[in-house]
């Protein structure tokens, strides 16, 4: 979750005085063996690796990277916490959004992509039984092994009925589904390919090793990465990521999509804010144990990588694959649209402590100080010519 951001310049190790927690000895290892397979690649390329592949390894690399690997990553002990982790609230708003296109599309199946520690999965599953709207199906899909083992024994503890729903995909179905795709938090943990635009002209950013750690260097750009950045006609110097693979996963979702609704909810803005002239750093973030910085060249493996999500670019690629774009909104108008306002209302005051808590998660979720505002929500869908009702109080698609 991005919140403040402080440079370390540029080594790839963690600075003396940086304020991070250092990491056990048991975890520099983990960090160094990972550095090792990074730097072979980096030897073998000719001394660099575009960055989109760096951080494809620090986050997936078998075994290795940081989602691969055993390390915590949510919650109050890991890096970073989620909507679905932080409260059930947003996994009931889900599932009334679930509800409502399922009840549309008369039965349909649920797929959930990049489920991390499968509580998201949990809440929204008890939630849909309690509306009575449970899918025929609940498919998850997951990148790594290591999450989806927690994901199944989370599953097989909370809720042992409905496993037989459950279904952990290796790849995407080769029939067409019909129902719900959803992903929280899925587009912003994708490699992205980070680039510069300075006097010297457009340049993509690579990862080099320079005596004992990683450093930025700069190469010139592939053609793909030149004509997009091109089209965005930037002022210089400016510094920003763009994200390819996002936009073909969001192409091969939808060739998979026979009717219904894919919705990703992640952090992000339409492209012109997300290429505004001040934001001329990029988007880049990395967590490690609830503490925001902008270098990814530090603890390798141990800590999350992400960048805010080009949500325009979300809508084009859908726009390619003929998904229709049927909302974007903020997180907070989206939740407030299915409903999340009965639920603090039918919370009893006098329960102090239960309250207390419960507008505090209320607060997370929606304040635009902290998460209802950044956090967007859109919807694309084929087949579904209705009004979804988390884009009813607000529908922000004029603005992408
Ligand atoms: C930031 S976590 C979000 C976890 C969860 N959705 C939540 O809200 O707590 C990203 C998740 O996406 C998974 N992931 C990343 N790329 C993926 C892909 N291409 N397909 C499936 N899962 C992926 C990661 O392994 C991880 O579980």
């Amino acid at each position: 979750m991005p919140d403040s951001s402080k440079r370390y310049g540029d080594t790839g190790r963690l600075p003396a005085a940086s304020g991070l927690p250092p990491p056990s000895s048991a975890e520099l290892t983990h960090s160094e063996t990972l550095v090792r397979l990074i730097r072979e690649e980096v030897k073998a390329c000719s001394g660099s690796v575009d960055f989109a592949r760096y951080m494809e390894l620090a986050l997936y690399a078998p075994g290795l990277g940081y989602y691969r690997g055993g390390a915590q990553k949510f919650g109050t002990a890991g890096d970073f916490v989620t909507a679905g982790e932080l409260s059930p609230l947003f996994a009931r708003c889900l599932a009334r959004q679930c509800r409502e296109i399922l009840n549309y599309l008369d039965k349909g199946d649920v797929m959930e992509v990049g489920a991390g520690s499968g509580v998201l999965a949990v809440e929204t599953l008890r939630a849909l039984e309690a509306l009575g709207s449970l899918p025929e199906r609940y498919l998850i899909l997951e990148l790594s092994a290591e999450l989806q083992q927690r994901q199944r024994t989370l599953i097989a503890r909370e809720l042992p009925h409905l496993v037989e729903r459950m279904h952990w995909l290796e790849s995407l179905p080769d029939d067409p589904l019909t129902g719900v795709i959803f992903a929280n938090e899925l587009l912003d943990a994708m490699p992205v390919h980070r680039f510069r635009v300075s006097e010297r002209g457009i340049e993509q950013m690579h990862v080099a090793w320079e005596g004992d750690h990683f450093v930025w260097c700069a190469r010139s750009a592939d053609d793909i990465v030149r004509q997009r950045v091109e089209a965005l006609a930037l002022a210089t110097p400016y510094i920003s990521e763009i994200n390819l693979q996002a936009e073909a996963w969001v192409r091969s979702m939808a060739a998979h999509l026979g009717q219904g609704v894919l919705l990703l909810i992640d952090y992000g803005f339409p492209r012109a804010e997300y290429y505004h002239p001040q934001r001329d750093e990029g988007t880049l973030m990395c967590h490690y144990r609830h503490r925001a910085h902008d270098n990814p060249l530090i603890l390798t493996g141990l800590q999350d990588i992400t960048a805010h999500v080009d949500f325009t670019a979300i809508a084009e690629a859908s726009a390619e694959t003929a998904l229709s774009v049927l909302g974007y909104t903020s997180q907070a108008a989206f939740l407030l649209g299915n409903g999340l306002d009965e639920f603090a209302r039918a919370s009893d005051p006098t329960a102090l402590p239960a309250h207390m808590d419960l507008a505090r998660q209320i607060n997370t979720l929606t304040s635009p100080a902290e998460m209802g505002e950044l956090y967007k929500v859109i919807a694309l869908g084929r087949g579904i010519d209705t009004p979804l009702q988390g884009f009813t109080l607000q529908d922000r698609r004029g603005r992408l």
